[in-house]
C-alpha cells in the first residue's frame, strides 16, 4: 500500500480525513478537477497549486492515444510530463470508452472499440489498462470495470457486477507497482442493494488501499443515487477512502460527504464554465445574460479568488464565447469555487460545525442543471 488515511474528525457518518499520497497529502472531503490530455484546459498547473488543487484526474484513454503510455514513461512519467508535482489519479479507461465512443463492446477479455486514429478495432484488456496506468505513474490507479447505465434493468446488471470482480484479480495480478501506485476497486451493481452487496463483500476481502462506487450519476434518480452511496458507504472499511466516480454538483457532493464518501471528480465546473456558467452560492449565474452588460460587480462578491478580486461580470460577459480567456477565467473560478466548498466541508467536520453549515436553505449549494 502506497497511502495513509487517518480520520481527523467525523460528524455523524461524515469524516474528514488526511489521506497521503506519493506526491502529496491531501484534506478530504476532496474535489478531483478533471483533466484531459495533461492539461486542466485552460488553466497552468502553478494556477492550479494557487487555487488549492491537491490532485487531478488524468484521462488514460486520451493520455494513452495521444502522447502514448510508453512516450509518458520514457519522458518520466505524467507527474513530469505535466508539470504537477502534487497528486494524480488516473482511470482504467472503459468508462470513457463506453462513454465516448458508441461502438464499444465488451467481453470477457476485455473492452473492444475503433480506434480513434485509423478506425481499427483495439482491445483493452485490465491487463492493459494496469500497464499503461503503471507507466503514466499516478498516484491512485482505478481498476478496469464494466459499467452499466443505472437506467439499464435485468441479467446485465449482475453480469457486469460478477465480470468487475473478476476484472479486479487480473488487475490485483498485472499491477507491477503497488508500493508507489494505489490500486482502487470500483463497486458496481447497479440500482439493486443485494448486487452493490456482493460487489462491496467481493472488493473488502480483496484488502485494496482504496474504494470507488461506481457507475452512478448516469440518469438515475437522486434518491436512488443517494440510497447507493449510503449502502456503499456504510459497508466499506473505516480506515480507507471512498470515492464516488463522476459526481458532481455543489449539493451532491455535500450530501454524499455527510453520508461517508471522501473523493468526487467531475467535469461539471470547467464544462459549465465553457458554457458561460458560474457557479456561486446562491445556484448559477450565468454570464451571458443580458444583464451582465454593465454589472461592475465581481462574479460572486462572497469570493476571494484572483477573478472575483480582479474582474468584472461586465468584463467577463464581453470576453465570454469571443475569447478563451473568458472559460479560462470561469473556470478559474468554478474550480475555486468546488475547492473551497471542499475546504469548508473538512473544516467544519473537524471543528464540529458541520450541521451548522450544510443544513441547507432552499436552494443554496443547489446548482442548477443546465
Ligand atoms: N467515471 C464515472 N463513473 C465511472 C465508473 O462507474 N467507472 C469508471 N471506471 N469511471 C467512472
Ligand atoms: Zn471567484
Amino acid at each position: 500500500m502506497a497511502l495513509r488515511f487517518e480520520v481527523l474528525g467525523r460528524f455523524n457518518r461524515a469524516r474528514a480525513a488526511q489521506l497521503t499520497l506519493p506526491h502529496f497529502a491531501c484534506q478530504t472531503p476532496l474535489f478531483m478537477p478533471v483533466g484531459t490530455q495533461g492539461t486542466i484546459k485552460g488553466l497552468t498547473t502553478d494556477q492550479l497549486e494557487e487555487i488549492g488543487c491537491q490532485i487531478i484526474l488524468g484521462n488514460t484513454y486520451h493520455l494513452a492515444l495521444r502522447p502514448t503510455s510508453e512516450l509518458i514513461d520514457e519522458l518520466g512519467g505524467l507527474h513530469k510530463f505535466m508539470n504537477w508535482p502534487r497528486a494524480l489519479l488516473t482511470d482504467s479507461g472503459g468508462f470513457q470508452m463506453v462513454s465516448l465512443l458508441h461502438l464499444a463492446d465488451i467481453t470477457e477479455k476485455g473492452v473492444t472499440f475503433q480506434s480513434p486514429v485509423d478506425g481499427k478495432p483495439m482491445l483493452l484488456t485490465p491487463e492493459e489498462s494496469i500497464q499503461i496506468q503503471n507507466r503514466i505513474g499516478a498516484d491512485i490507479i482505478m481498476a478496469l470495470d464494466d459499467v452499466v447505465r443505472t437506467t439499464i434493468t435485468g441479467p446485465r446488471i449482475e453480469e457486469a457486477m460478477y465480470r468487475t470482480l473478476r476484472w479486479v484479480d487480473r488487475c490485483i495480478a498485472a499491477h507491477k507497482r503497488p508500493h508507489e501506485q494505489n490500486l482502487f476497486g470500483i463497486v458496481q451493481g447497479g440500482l439493486d442493494p443485494v448486487l452493490r452487496d456482493i460487489c462491496v463483500r467481493g472488493l473488502v476481502d480483496r484488502n485494496l488501499p482504496g474504494y470507488a462506487i461506481g457507475g452512478l450519476a448516469g440518469g438515475e434518480d437522486k434518491d436512488s443515487f443517494w440510497r447507493v452511496v449510503a449502502q456503499c458507504t456504510a459497508a466499506l472499511p473505516e480506515d480507507k477512502p471512498r470515492y464516488v466516480m463522476g459526481v458532481g454538483y455543489p449539493l451532491d457532493i455535500v450530501v454524499c460527504s455527510a453520508l461517508g464518501a471522501d473523493m468526487y471528480d467531475c467535469v461539471y465546473p470547467t464544462r459549465t464554465a465553457r458554457f458561460g456558467t458560474a457557479l456561486v452560492p446562491e445556484g448559477v449565474l450565468k454570464l451571458k445574460h443580458n444583464a451582465m452588460v454593465n454589472d461592475t460587480r465581481p462574479i460572486d462578491p462572497t469570493c476571494a479568488c484572483m477573478v472575483c478580486k480582479n474582474y468584472t461580470r461586465a468584463y467577463i460577459h464581453c470576453l465570454v464565447t469571443k475569447d478563451a480567456m473568458g472559460s479560462q477565467l470561469l473556470s478559474y473560478h468554478n474550480l475555486y469555487y468546488m475547492l473551497q466548498l471542499s475546504r469548508n466541508l473538512h473544516s467544519s467536520i473537524v471543528e464540529g460545525r458541520f450541521p451548522e453549515c450544510y443544513i441547507i436553505p432552499d436552494s443554496n449549494l443547489c446548482a442548477s442543471r443546465n
